[in-house]
Order: structure tokens, then C-alpha cells, then sequence
């Protein structure tokens, strides 16, 4: 098995990620997460929030809505540029991003393809109830266009001055043509975003501190650092004035984008001042100078990080297969384990340990079948540490701790455990 397929099925049996509306035949490019996939994911996106809004100064969030005004669209340029090109094979009627084609012929069946043909992937919706008189809109098809529209309402309501970041974490929705690779390309994913505006002159620097910024915090997380690169793009976005992606680049994913660093330049602010006729130009408080503001975005997919890392973390020893999760992404920190299920006192003293962990970490508990099984079953769902309960504990307080990566084993005594375990995840 392909180590993507590996993942893939390891998602679905420990209760990462399920294939969405499973039980009517799938729901293309739409995917739920589950009990530990839910966990996973707003531990990432906890990391994320935290390195930007508290780490940095001058950075807040928002979090706006999926459904804007219409006009948004046309302003972005979204309505008349989001396309697709795609081509079709004249023999199969396979249709193919005419970006992923290598060659002329179908991959399919080696077939002649057709001239390629645009299709916009913005994803409609109506609001209003009364037919007739219902009204077309889009869900967002880039979580960044909020930003842009709260912009002034930021500044008139903090005491932010250029240069700063407005953060946020939300869902976009593309019709995508060719969903597909899992995660990777969804028709609903979410973005984590930043928008940095500063003025013109300043732009090359900030652009270059964002690169390397982005790329810093993801080398911090994965596993296997090497595998991350930076990609620059020679054909750019209709907005775009520079861009760069942060790759992680291991098969099936080589060349493929998890973030993308990009000069947006005044293009955004202008617009939107343009089609809502507001200005949204600002005045420097000192000099009075007045200037729309530039602006650097970094923006990455939280569903392709997520993905990326499971990737990343996937180990096989023999029969144990093991994700080697940065332990603030894994789901569970500690899973406690009494020896013996048919033993009360060591049931009540694990069952205390348990519930005073439980305060400041995501604990799991584990008291079925015997203790090999019970790590096995912990190493495969990434939890970084597994406490056992056992005979000794009750005489002189200590447990045994085993680590995922090394299976060694150290005792700790019970009243330590906490700060033991907070000084490992620092
Ligand atoms: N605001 C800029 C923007 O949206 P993008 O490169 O189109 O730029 C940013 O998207 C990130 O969103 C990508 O780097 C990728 O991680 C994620 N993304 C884009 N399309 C996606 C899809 N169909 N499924 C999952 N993630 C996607």
C-alpha cells in the first residue's frame, strides 16, 4: 500500500476524517473530521492563532462571513477571473485541469484533448425566500476578502497604525473541477490568513520577512523540516504582483502548495474603494501623509497543513505504526493506563491521575486488553506519552511513563506529572 492510502485509511479507522455524507455514496471534495481530527485540527489552528495574534505585535483577528455583499466578487476580480481552464478527451470525455497535463494526450486513454474551456469555481448560493425575487451570491471563495471589507473598521476601532496584521482563520468554498488526493483539494476547506499592511516603499522587506516567518513556524512543527521549500511563481494570480509557495514536497505532493506568501500590492484596497466608492486610503497619525496601503498576504490551507503532518508523522517499526506528531499538534497528550481492570485500587488511583491531568492536558484512558496493545493502539493515533498505573505506584507513588518515538520508559512520581509533562511540551 502507497503510504497516502496508508493514511488515508488510518483517518477513517481511528476517527481523523470520514468521507462526508459516507452513507449516500460520498459527497465529492467534502470531508468531516472526526473525534480526533476535530482535536487535531483546533490544536494546529490554536498554534496558529497564538504565533500570530500574541507573539506578534501588532496583529489582531477577526472573523467575518462566508456570504458578503455581491459586489465583493466583482471587486476581487473573482467574478470575471476565477477560472479553471479544462480540457476534454474527445474519445473518453475525461475532463482534465489543463494545468496538471504534461503532455497533449489524454492520460486516460491517450486520446486527442480538446481546446481548453473556462469554468468559474466561485459557488453560488441565493438568499431570500420568495421566488422571483431572489437574490444571487457567493460563498467566499477566499477568506481574505473580509479583511479587506473590515479593514476601516479595524482601524477606527483599535489604536493600530501601519504597519499591521489583521489575522483569521475561516472557511472558503471553490467549485472545484477536479477535487480530489483527499484533503488536498476540496470544494470546502479552510484558509488561515494573514493580510500585513504597510506602506509602499516598505513592501520588498516585509515581503521577505513574511517568507521567512511562515516558513519558520512550519519547520518548527514538522517532523521532517528538509521537506519543506519554497517554490516561486513565474505565472501569477490576477492579483498578484510576486508570489511564493511554501511546499511540502514529498510524493504524491511534490510541487504542491500548503501556503502561498503573496504581494498584493494596493490592488485589493483600491478596488474595494473603487466599487463601493469609499476611500479607504489612510493617513499617517504623524505626517499626515496619505497613501493607500500595501499589502503582504500569507495565506495556507489549514486542511493541507493537517494533512501534510499526518504525512509527515507516519512511521512503520515492524508491526507498530506509530505518527510522530509534534506533541502540541497530537490529539491526546497522555493517555493513562491502570495495569489491571479487575483491581479497584489501582482503577481509583489511575481514575485520580486521570482527573488531575484532565485540568491542563487532553487525556486519554485505556483499560482494555493488556498493556502492548493498549501502546500500540495510543502510538497509531500519535499520543506522545502513555502513564501505566500499576502494583508499585500504590507503594511509593510513581508511574511508569512511556515515550511514543523511543519506547523507553522512566518513573515519575504521581505529584511531578503535571510539570513533567508541561516542561516537555514547552
Ligand atoms: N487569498 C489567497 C488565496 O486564497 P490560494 O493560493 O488560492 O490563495 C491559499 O489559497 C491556500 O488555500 C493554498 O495554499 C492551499 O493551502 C489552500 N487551498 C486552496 N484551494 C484549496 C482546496 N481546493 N482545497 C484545500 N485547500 C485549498
Amino acid at each position: 500500500m502507497q503510504l497516502m492510502e496508508k493514511v488515508v485509511s488510518l483517518c477513517k479507522r481511528r476517527g481523523f476524517v470520514y468521507q462526508n455524507s459516507e452513507i449516500y455514496g460520498g459527497n465529492q471534495g467534502f470531508y468531516d473530521f472526526g473525534p480526533l481530527g476535530v482535536e487535531m485540527k483546533n490544536n494546529l489552528k490554536q498554534l496558529w492563532w497564538k504565533w500570530m495574534t500574541v507573539d506578534h505585535e501588532n496583529i489582531v483577528g477577526i472573523d467575518g462571513a462566508i456570504i458578503t455583499h455581491p459586489k465583493v466578487w466583482e471587486a476581487s476580480g473573482h467574478v470575471k477571473s476565477f477560472t479553471d481552464p479544462l480540457v476534454e478527451c474527445k474519445n473518453c470525455h475525461h475532463r482534465f485541469k489543463q494545468d496538471d497535463l504534461t503532455e497533449n494526450k489524454c492520460p486516460q486513454c491517450g486520446g486527442e484533448l480538446s481546446e481548453p474551456k473556462n469554468y468559474n469555481i466561485l459557488m453560488q448560493t441565493e438568499l431570500g425566500v420568495i421566488e422571483g425575487e431572489k437574490t444571487k451570491a457567493y460563498l467566499r471563495g477566499e477568506a481574505c476578502q473580509t479583511i479587506y471589507l473590515d479593514y476601516e473598521n479595524v482601524l477606527n476601532s483599535t489604536r493600530i497604525k501601519i504597519p499591521f496584521g489583521i489575522c483569521q482563520i475561516g472557511k472558503a468554498f471553490r467549485n472545484e473541477v477536479t477535487p480530489g488526493n483527499f484533503l488536498f483539494r476540496q470544494r470546502e476547506f479552510e484558509q488561515w490568513d494573514l493580510q500585513w499592511f504597510c506602506r509602499p516603499e516598505e513592501m520588498e522587506k516585509w515581503f521577505e520577512f513574511w517568507k521567512e516567518e511562515r516558513m519558520g513556524w512550519y519547520k518548527n512543527l514538522f517532523t521532517h523540516p528538509e521537506n519543506l521549500v519554497f517554490y516561486q511563481h513565474e505565472k501569477l494570480a490576477h492579483y498578484a504582483k510576486k508570489a511564493f509557495d511554501i511546499h511540502y514536497s514529498t510524493s504524491p505532493f511534490d510541487g504542491k502548495e500548503m501556503e502561498g506568501i503573496h504581494w498584493r500590492g494596493d490592488w485589493d484596497l483600491s478596488r474595494h474603494g473603487e466599487y463601493s466608492g469609499k476611500d479607504l486610503s489612510y493617513t499617517d497619525p504623524g505626517t499626515k501623509e496619505n497613501f493607500i496601503p500595501n499589502i503582504v498576504e500569507t495565506s495556507g490551507g489549514v486542511d493541507r497543513a493537517f494533512l501534510f503532518l499526518l504525512i509527515d508523522a507516519y512511521c512503520e517499526e515492524g508491526e507498530r505504526i506509530f505518527l510522530k506528531l509534534n506533541p502540541k499538534v497530537a490529539p491526546y497528550k497522555v493517555a493513562i493506563f491502570p495495569l489491571l481492570a479487575n483491581k479497584p485500587d489501582i482503577i481509583q488511583k489511575a481514575k485520580e491521575i486521570y482527573d488531575n491531568l484532565k485540568v491542563n492536558f487532553r487525556v486519554a484512558w485505556d483499560d482494555r486488553g493488556n498493556i502492548g496493545k493498549r501502546y500500540y493502539s495510543q502510538d497509531e493515533i500519535g499520543t506522545p506519552w502513555c502513564v501505566t498505573v500499576d502494583f508499585t505506584t500504590l507503594q511509593d507513588n510513581t508511574v511508569t511513563v512511556r515515550d511514543r518515538d523511543t519506547a523507553k520508559q522512566e518513573r515519575v512520581y504521581v505529584d511531578n506529572l503535571n510539570n513533567f509533562f508541561q516542561e516537555l511540551l514547552r
